[in-house]
């Protein structure tokens, strides 16, 4: 059931920390009157929000790219809306905007912090708020920009059947590079196998990773993609190749705290004159049209797949964070906050 739009605002509010994984009980929702802009402000109605395994992060006491979530307001919540109301001329009734909308059905902004969205025919909405997004900047910008891969390299992919880690692989086969993606499932690999095109996939819930790495690595690893972190992403160091790259994205194994790197593994880095190098989508929003525009073409032409999966309003978010730590997720996870159509 989606919330009652035309008479309250719905907030989920965060009314503790978690220490491992998040609960219903970490959060208060609240009602309160529906916003109304000021002068260069507009009113959105948010229709999806996105699910990103760093939510979590932000969630603790400990600054990430974000400040710490203050108990007691808001979710921080990365949106997709309409505007409803508008009290700036660069924005109109009707119009979609990408923002930090919060866990909540309505949220007022200036006009200046919402990004436009001109949805394409035939693409869905919802892709302009994930592959057509963060996402797909952060794989592409991520590959190419810190991983500086040439044809014929080997790129290994962790969480490769997830949100960002199917676009990677997919935009290294672009690049002409041997990629093998590791995922958990037998579902998840046949989907990176049969629908993506990506022919090495390495099942790490069932196989023994280091054994397959060894078979279809055989010269050792030249870019690492990694989002997940723990014993694989060891194995993975362990085997780079000299000169080799490893684009840190991600270490969602770690997110709910328990898992810990081991270090030992880090030396590979200075006998194979390698580098692990963080990467930050924030940073490479200049590219932002230029990337979106060549990820659009191709979603449009079908030549990038991706998955969404859409739970049905805020009071599945708590659902929606737990499959994403348990890898349910299939691609993106997006809570539908209220429905696409302008009222
Ligand atoms: N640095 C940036 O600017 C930036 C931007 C966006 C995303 N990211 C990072 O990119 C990574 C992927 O994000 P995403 O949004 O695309 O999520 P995603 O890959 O769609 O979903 C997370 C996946 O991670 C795997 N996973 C979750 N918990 C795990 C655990 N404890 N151990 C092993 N694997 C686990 C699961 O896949 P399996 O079922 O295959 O295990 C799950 O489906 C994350 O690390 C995220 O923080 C970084």
């Amino acid at each position: 059931m989606n919330a009652p739009l035309d008479t309250l605002n719905v907030q989920w509010r965060l009314a503790s920390r978690p220490t491992g994984e998040v609960g219903r009980e970490h959060f208060e929702v609240t009602r309160a009157p529906i916003p109304e802009p000021g002068p260069g402000e507009v009113r959105v109605r948010n229709l999806y929000l996105l699910i990103p395994p760093s939510m979590r992060l932000w969630m603790n006491e400990k600054e990430t790219y974000f400040p710490p979530q203050p108990l007691g307001e808001v979710m921080t919540g990365i949106t997709l809306g309409i505007v409803e109301s508008s009290r700036d001329p660069s924005l109109a009734p009707g119009d979609y905007v990408n923002g930090l909308g919060g866990c909540q059905v309505w949220s007022v902004a200036p006009a200046g912090q919402l990004q436009k969205v001109r949805p394409r025919p035939g693409v869905p909405l919802a892709a302009y708020r994930s592959v057509l997004d963060v996402q797909g900047l952060t794989a592409y910008c991520g590959l190419t920009e810190i991983g500086r891969p040439k044809a014929g390299e080997t790129l290994v992919v962790t969480a490769a059947a997830g949100s960002v880690g199917s676009l990677v692989c997919q935009i290294g086969k672009k690049l002409g590079l041997k990629v093998v993606g590791i995922a958990g499932g037998s579902e998840k690999c046949g989907w990176l196998r049969d629908e993506c095109g990506i022919e090495h996939v390495i099942d790490y819930k069932s196989e023994d990773v280091a054994a397959r790495l060894d078979a279809l690595c055989p010269e050792g690893i030249d870019v690492v993609y990694e989002n997940v972190g723990g014993p694989v992403m060891d194995m993975l160091i362990e085997r780079l190749r000299f000169k080799g790259r490893v684009v840190l994205c991600g270490l969602v194994s770690s997110y709910n705290g328990g898992v810990t790197q081991n270090t030992a593994s880090l030396m590979t880095l200075v006998n194979k004159a390698a580098r692990m190098e963080g990467f930050l989508v924030s940073e490479y929003l200049h590219r932002y049209d230029e990337v979106v525009g060549i990820l659009q073409e191709w979603v449009a032409t079908g030549a990038l797949k991706y998955q969404i999966e859409v739970l049905d309003g805020l009071e599945s978010m708590v659902e929606a964070i737990g499959r994403v730590f348990h890898g349910k997720n299939r691609g993106v996870q997006l809570v539908k906050i209220s429905d696409e159509e302008a009222r």
